[in-house]
């Protein structure tokens, strides 16, 4: 049998998420400043590195797979990962490999992914409007994430996406996001943002607790709480005029922590225990210099030993951001 990650509240560790870049073609305004410096390349584990620390964890039990960035798709090769990665999806060890992206490159990518066992994405749209959509990514470009959208729904990836709720920005859009993903088969999450990273500090105007969102849907829409979950922190309604399911995911208004079940690794080996906390566990350091993988796996089990209760953010009283590092950093 396959050894199991065990955290000291009781909680299985079966989720690791894995930021393979930093870098992103976009600059989300919650997310990244105008001006980012990026890691220098050399910094970063190499994508055999990445296969075998994400294959020690599937080894202690880790069945559930997300590559994150930054933008995964804007590292170089990136499909060689994911090909590496699905061996462990036929051998019936991984239940789900899969990514959260911006879009931007998900036509040319749809096929490959497909082929390499990826049966559903995430995929971050924040805005239907081309302009608006611009102003909050600063640089993206909307037709070119739907044609991505398009592609992967082709290939037969299923879609679900993501919305960042930002009062004042996207709050009027709330109804006709959730008319356009299940129009089109797609579930929709709203997520409430994150201190995460210094950037302008409009982010905390911005704040919206989804029970506001929740209210505004119910005026339109019959909902219905569900138990269904998908392995991350949203928890689901159904929309009984579409058939479709809405997530909410509500770090600051309803604490999931309790029944977390996942780690993130950054693209240097650092493994973060939780978004909202600073300890790391060097897994490069454990690594690099030894042949087999005993340093590796004791230094995952030592980690999980200290993987903290949750986060504590609160977005009003936050003059500053909680976490010093940036969303793209750890990938959300
Ligand atoms: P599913 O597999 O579809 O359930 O995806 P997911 O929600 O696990 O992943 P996704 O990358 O789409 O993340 C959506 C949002 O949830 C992002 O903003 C993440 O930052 C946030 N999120 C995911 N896990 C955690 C967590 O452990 N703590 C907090 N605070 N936020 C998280
Ligand atoms: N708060 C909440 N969500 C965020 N994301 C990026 N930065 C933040 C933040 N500060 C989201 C992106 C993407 C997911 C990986 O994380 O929109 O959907
Ligand atoms: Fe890029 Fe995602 Fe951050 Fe936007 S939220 S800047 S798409 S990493």
């Amino acid at each position: 049998g396959r050894a199991n990650l065990i955290d000291p509240f009781g909680r299985h560790v079966t989720y690791l998420r894995v930021s393979v870049t930093d870098r992103c073609d976009l600059r989300c305004v919650y997310c990244m400043a105008e001006e980012m410096t990026f890691l220098p390349k050399r910094d970063l584990l190499t994508l055999e590195e990445l296969d075998r620390v994400c294959t020690a964890f599937v080894r202690k039990g880790v069945r559930k797979l997300r590559i994150t960035g930054g933008e995964p798709l804007v590292r170089r090769d990136i499909m060689s990962l994911f090909r590496s990665l699905s061996r462990h999806l036929r051998s019936g060890e991984l239940s789900e490999l899969t990514l959260t992206t911006n879009g931007t490159l998900l036509s040319r990518y749809a096929d490959e992914l497909a082929a390499c066992g990826v049966r559903r994405i995430n995929v971050s749209v924040d805005s239907l409007d081309p302009e608006r959509f611009r102003r909050i990514t600063r640089r993206g470009d909307l037709a070119q994430v739907m044609r991505g959208i398009e592609a992967a729904q082709s290939a037969g990836i299923k879609v679900k996406i993501n919305a960042v709720a930002l009062k004042g920005v996207n709050e009027d859009e709330i109804e006709s996001m959730v008319a356009w993903a299940h129009g089109r088969g797609m579930d929709v999450t709203f997520i409430e943002v994150m201190p995460l990273g210094d950037i302008e500090p409009e982010r905390i105007d911005q704040f919206m607790p989804l029970s506001v969102v929740r209210d505004r849907l119910a005026q339109r829409y019959t909902l219905t709480d569900t138990s269904e979950r998908t392995g991350g922190p949203a928890r689901y309604v159904r929309v009984a005029e579409t058939g479709g399911r809405i997530g909410f995911i509500t770090p600051l208004t309803h604490n999931f922590c309790e029944s977390c079940n996942r780690v993130r690794l950054t693209c240097t080996g650092q493994l973060f225990m939780c978004l909202g906390q600073e300890d790391a566990a060097d897994l490069r350091a454990a690594m690099r210099g030894s042949e087999g993988d005993a340093r590796l796996e004791a230094a995952i089990d030592e980690a999980i030993s200290r993987k903290p209760k949750g986060h504590d953010f609160v977005i009003e009283r936050q003059a500053r951001p909680a976490v010093p590092r940036h969303m793209s950093v750890t990938g959300g």
